[in-house]
């Protein structure tokens, strides 16, 4: 029924490699124009999981498959602070980022320290504006009180942990490491810890997961007091552990209709706790708690995303580093840019991204950025309930709740 999205990205058309990344990782003087008044924004990818989820497939990996010192934690924040110092080479004047996003894999692996010197790396080089929103991702097992009083002296502002689910069951069919109870009480540490801004990641729809179960997810997440909540339904990814499983038929497929029931369970009982829908995927306590970094991806604003696999967007053209972290460190040692290949997008490529991504948003899509054909067709959207009517007629195309659960359908209907 649904067409369904995770992560924080949704899924953009996959990259082209046919386009060869410059050696020297130049922009070509169109993207470069405009940079500093558009929103900007510093990604870092942190490669390193303590195991591996059966259900993930970012790029990530453990100590085990990163056997030799190419591939160390070391060798990786030294290519960080060589990729920020090329970043601020190609950019020119770069401006300060708005925010900075540290994902993974597991970024508290490396502990407040580590943290500490990856908010260092870019504040001297790239720059920060005075009132960054700057968000780390962590496992609630390698988190304590220490560690977040750790990063909020550093500079944090933001954390953002991965829960997925409350029932033991689930956690167990998701391969989660962490005790039932850990995602709770580490979110409390973090606010105990001067930490406003705690965003919680929940993942429905596991094999196995009952509505009942569901419930106690959310009656968690609720407890945690937690002012941002992102609950993706669980996509079965091609060559994980999880896709085996359900090829074998250990695991049946996530139900569709069940995916939809779930999306309105979560959105009601966040919704009565006075969390907001902002994206599709995302809800937040107040406009102060969502997160900023996420809504420069959703509205076509540039950042550059630094580390082993991470994409970087500036001015309509896209590119992305290689993924193992000892070519990622090899080729910045050697002085060469990690950049594995780029996309020159045209007019038509971002027009379809700007609807595939702010149709998502709470605030919308302006109409008049459809072709007629597209804005025939918002109209009969409307009249079918999928979008909002009052919000057409002021020249918005808007996601009602009904519309919100076939998105993806409607985008594909907008677009032609
Ligand atoms: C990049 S992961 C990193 C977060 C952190 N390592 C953790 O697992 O706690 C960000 C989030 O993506 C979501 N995610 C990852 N793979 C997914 C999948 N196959 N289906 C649905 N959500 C997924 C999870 O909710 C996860 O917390
Ligand atoms: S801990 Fe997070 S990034 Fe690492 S494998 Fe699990 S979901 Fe993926």
């Amino acid at each position: 029924m649904a067409a369904w999205d995770t992560g924080s990205v949704p899924a953009l058309p996959e990259g082209r490699d046919d386009v060869a990344a410059p050696r020297d990782a130049s922009l070509p003087e169109t993207a470069l124009r405009g940079l500093g008044q558009r929103p900007f924004g510093v990604y870092v990818h942190v490669p390193f999981c303590a195991t591996r989820c059966g259900y993930c497939d970012f790029n990530t990996y453990t100590a085990a498959e990163l056997p030799d010192s190419a591939s160390s934690p070391e060798s990786w924040l030294a290519g960080l602070r060589t990729e920020l110092d090329l970043a601020v080479r190609v950019l020119g004047e770069p401006p300060r980022a708005e925010t900075v996003f540290v994902g993974g894999g597991t970024p508290s692996l490396l502990g407040a320290d580590g943290l500490a010197a990856v908010l260092d790396a870019v504040r001297s080089t790239v720059g920060l504006t005075d009132d960054a929103e700057v968000t780390t991702e962590s496992n609630p097992e390698s988190t304590s009180p220490e560690f977040f009083a750790g990063i909020r002296a550093a500079g944090y502002t933001r954390v953002s942990l991965g829960m997925q689910s409350a029932a033991p069951h689930v956690l167990a069919t998701l391969d989660r490491v962490h005790t039932p109870g850990r995602p709770v009480a580490a979110a409390k540490e973090a606010r105990a810890e001067g930490f406003e801004h705690v965003n919680v990641d929940l993942i429905y729809g596991t094999p196995g997961e009952t509505t009942d179960d569901l419930r106690a997810s959310l009656d968690a997440v609720l407890d945690a007091g937690a002012d941002h909540v992102s609950a993706y339904a669980l996509i079965v990814e091609d060559g994980t552990a999880m896709a085996r499983k359900v090829r074998s038929g250990e695991l049946p497929m996530p139900d569709d209709d069940v995916l939809a029931a779930d999306y309105e369970l979560v959105d009601a009982a966040l919704t009565e706790a006075g969390l907001r829908w902002y994206e599709v995927s995302n809800w937040a306590a107040s406009a102060e708690a969502r997160c900023r970094h996420n809504l420069i991806y959703w509205r076509g604003g540039d950042w550059w995303g630094a580390g082993p696999g991470a994409h970087s967007h500036v001015g309509g053209v896209r590119w992305w580093n290689v993924k193992h972290p000892a070519r990622y460190a090899g080729l910045l040692a050697a002085g060469e840019s990690p950049a594995a290949g780029r996309e020159l997008l045209s007019v038509s490529d971002q027009q379809l991204e700007r609807v595939m991504l702010e149709l998502r948003l709470a605030d919308g899509l302006a109409l008049d950025v459809l072709d007629d054909a597209g804005q025939r067709e918002a109209r009969r959207a409307a009249t079918e309930g999928l979008l909002d009517a009052d919000a057409l007629a002021a020249g918005r195309a808007v996601l009602t709740d009904a519309g919100r659960l076939l998105a993806d359908g409607v985008v594909r209907r907008l677009v032609g």
